[in-house]
């Protein structure tokens, strides 16, 4: 499998390519519109074909690159089917394989941070968006975020796995690239070391956190995967 990090410092979101080596067929999760040409040069230089581009989740922070992609490469876009992004041409829901070569993509519905969170679960390695970050977890105070949602889901979609299993985040905002689910379950500071729902609805409840930046521009956007709405200053 080919594998590549890719990192916006604007927003810290992480974007991943992952390609089967046999076929040359490629997907992306997470993109970022403004990295597109990055993206371009990298499936070129590689000789891939971009089959997928795949959502965590509808972004607040940054607008998507998919239909910047989809226009260009004819890749087809894939969310959550209850994302609020009917511009998608896979809408997918837990327990879905996307299948492209010899990549098996596992979507695992991870809702709490909005309610159209997936993850990707791919053999040794979870895709978690921001449901579960390095050390802490995505907000859950606006798109029906729900505390006590994402406790279970990440607890039952994610810390199910073995210890070995590594973890890739949406963004980290201090410099990490990778953990694994075995250190997050101990260390993770809202979640690690057996906290309870409990503790951890008071914790996120009592995070003062500011209005986010780009979601008035990035949220609409995103409902149409990226693709400029007239009327809207995207
Ligand atoms: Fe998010």
């Amino acid at each position: 499998m080919l594998f590549k990090q890719f990192f916006e410092p604007e927003t810290s979101t992480f974007t991943y390519l992952m390609a089967c080596e046999k076929t040359k067929q490629a997907v992306l999760i997470d993109t970022v519109e403004s990295e597109v040409p990055v993206y371009l040069q990298e499936l070129d230089s590689q000789g891939l074909k971009l089959v997928y581009t795949l959502e965590t989740h509808v972004h607040a922070d940054h607008v998507t690159g998919a239909d910047a992609l989809r226009q260009k490469l004819g890749s087809k876009s894939v969310v959550h089917r209850d994302a609020g992004a009917m511009c998608g041409d896979l809408l997918v829901t837990d327990g879905v394989h996307i299948i492209v070569g010899t990549l098996d993509l596992e979507v695992r519905y991870t809702p709490g941070h909005t309610n159209g969170c997936i993850s990707f679960f791919v053999g040794d390695r979870i895709f978690t968006g921001d449901s579960l970050l390095i050390g802490g977890c995505g907000r859950t105070d606006f798109q029906s975020g729900d505390s006590g949602q994402l406790y279970d889901s990440i607890h039952s979609k994610i810390f199910s796995l073995p210890d070995e299993v590594i973890v890739y985040p949406g963004h980290d905002y201090n410099g990490n690239t990778q953990s694994t689910v075995g250190e997050e379950r101990k260390n993770n500071k809202r979640l690690g070391g057996g906290r309870s729902r409990e503790d951890f609805i008071k914790i996120l409840s009592e995070l003062k956190l500011a209005y986010p930046k780009f979601i008035d521009v990035a949220l609409p956007a995103n409902q149409a995967c990226g693709r400029v709405i007239p009327g809207q200053a995207a």
